[in-house]
């Protein structure tokens, strides 16, 4: 392709914000053509802030995809909404990249990958870990050496809710906090093992009233999951919306020669006292008044503008994206986050049928 990646945008809210802020910032790469929100009072303001002009608006994204002249289409819409927008891209001859996690069901994600198959294009996940620089260097230190052999991974997301409605129905999500922020340290430790994993056992809180706080909520608020991957790798794997103070993202990485911990969202260089408070600290803090240590350019330090950079780059090239960010990572993500719910419901450990010969249990 010997010009600029041209995209459609659904979704001009949340997630559509981390990722026109990545457009931002490789224009030379990339220039949005039309932008899809049934609310279309959102798109203005949303290009507004990142400088894009020029772009078509549509209010229904079955009309977009039929009339928007773009090589890409970027699905920032809740899950349950992530298939139907994709298979009709691909029929449409796109390419298609898709917010966590990549459907509601497996079902649904496996028709999404040969959907993407058949029309010979490429399904882009987005997993923004990836690309945190604070996740890329310790896995250089760990390359080097420097801390031996890996051999017990801990990492997490935690907060206190999400913010958006459709993440109380386990119909418009797919789940609870493990399939909302879970999959992020899931994807994340299976990119590294390459998606060979062994075994798991998971708990929940259960959902509903068995949660530890979100009773009106269907899925779980609290869920934790042990897996073994074929190197021999353990790692504990946790999500909740029951951390109140700011999103966690932690990842503790221990080895036979040294250990590393890595802080995403609390690494700011600023340590801030106000009374009245700041107008923004760290996502999802509840507070801003008191001591705080404010986020420095927080999208490029959680990967979102690495990440949509790497995609125009696949993008103009025709290319799969690296390992963890594939149609087939995303879904392999959400295999596991399912597997995680059917241990837990289920109270049994799960071996991974697909990866025999890699078993060492
Ligand atoms: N990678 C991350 O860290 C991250 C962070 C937040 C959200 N997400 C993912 O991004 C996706 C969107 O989440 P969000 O937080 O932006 O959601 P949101 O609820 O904030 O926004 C969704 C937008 O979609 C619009 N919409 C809903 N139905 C529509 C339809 N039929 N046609 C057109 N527009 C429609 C809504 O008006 C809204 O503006 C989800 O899959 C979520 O899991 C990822």
């Amino acid at each position: 392709m010997d010009k600029r990646v041209r995209v459609l945008l659904v979704g001009a809210a949340f997630s559509a914000d981390l990722h026109i802020d990545g457009y931002s910032r490789c224009k030379e790469l990339a220039e949005i053509v039309a932008i899809c929100d049934k609310d279309t009072s959102k798109i203005r303001p949303l290009a507004e802030r990142y400088g894009f002009t020029g772009y078509k608006v549509y209010d229904n994204y079955d009309k977009a995809i039929e009339e928007a002249d773009c090589d890409v289409v970027d699905i920032c819409l809740p899950n349950f909404l992530h298939h139907d927008v994709a298979v009709k891209a691909f029929k449409r001859g796109r390419h298609v990249i898709c917010e966590k996690p990549l459907a509601t069901t497996v079902e649904d994600a496996k028709e999404m990958v040969e959907a993407a198959a058949r029309a010979g294009k490429k399904l882009y996940y987005a997993e923004d870990w990836i690309f945190a620089p604070a996740i890329n260097k310790p896995l250089e230190i760990i390359n080097e050496g420097a801390i031996g052999k890996p051999l017990y991974i801990r990492a997490r997301e935690c907060h206190s809710g999400s913010h958006s409605p459709f993440a109380q129905t386990i119909k418009y999500c797919g789940g609870g906090c493990m399939v909302h922020l879970g999959i992020h340290p899931v994807g994340f430790m299976l990119a590294l093992k390459e998606n060979k994993w062994t075994e798991l056992v998971a708990m929940t809180s259960g959902g509903g009233e068995k949660n530890l706080v979100h009773k009106k909520m269907e899925g779980e608020d609290w869920s934790a999951c042990i897996i073994k991957f074929a190197d021999g790798t353990q790692a504990l794997l946790e999500a909740n919306y029951v951390t109140r103070g700011g999103m966690e993202d932690m990842i503790d990485i221990y080895g036979t020669e040294g250990c590393m911990h890595i802080n995403l969202t609390f690494s700011s260089p600023i340590t801030c006292y106000s009374i009245p408070g700041i107008s923004y600290t760290v996502e999802k803090a509840e507070v801003t008044t008191g001591w705080s240590s404010p986020a420095v350019d927080e999208k490029f330090n959680l990967g979102y503008v690495n990440e949509i950079r790497h995609f125009m780059e696949c993008c103009l090239k025709n290319e799969d994206a690296r390992i963890g960010l594939r149609g087939i990572d995303g879904l392999e993500a959400l295999k596991v986050v399912n597997l995680i719910y059917k241990s837990a419901r289920e109270g049994v450990k799960v071996v991974n049928s697909e990866l025999r010969g890699y078993a060492r249990l």
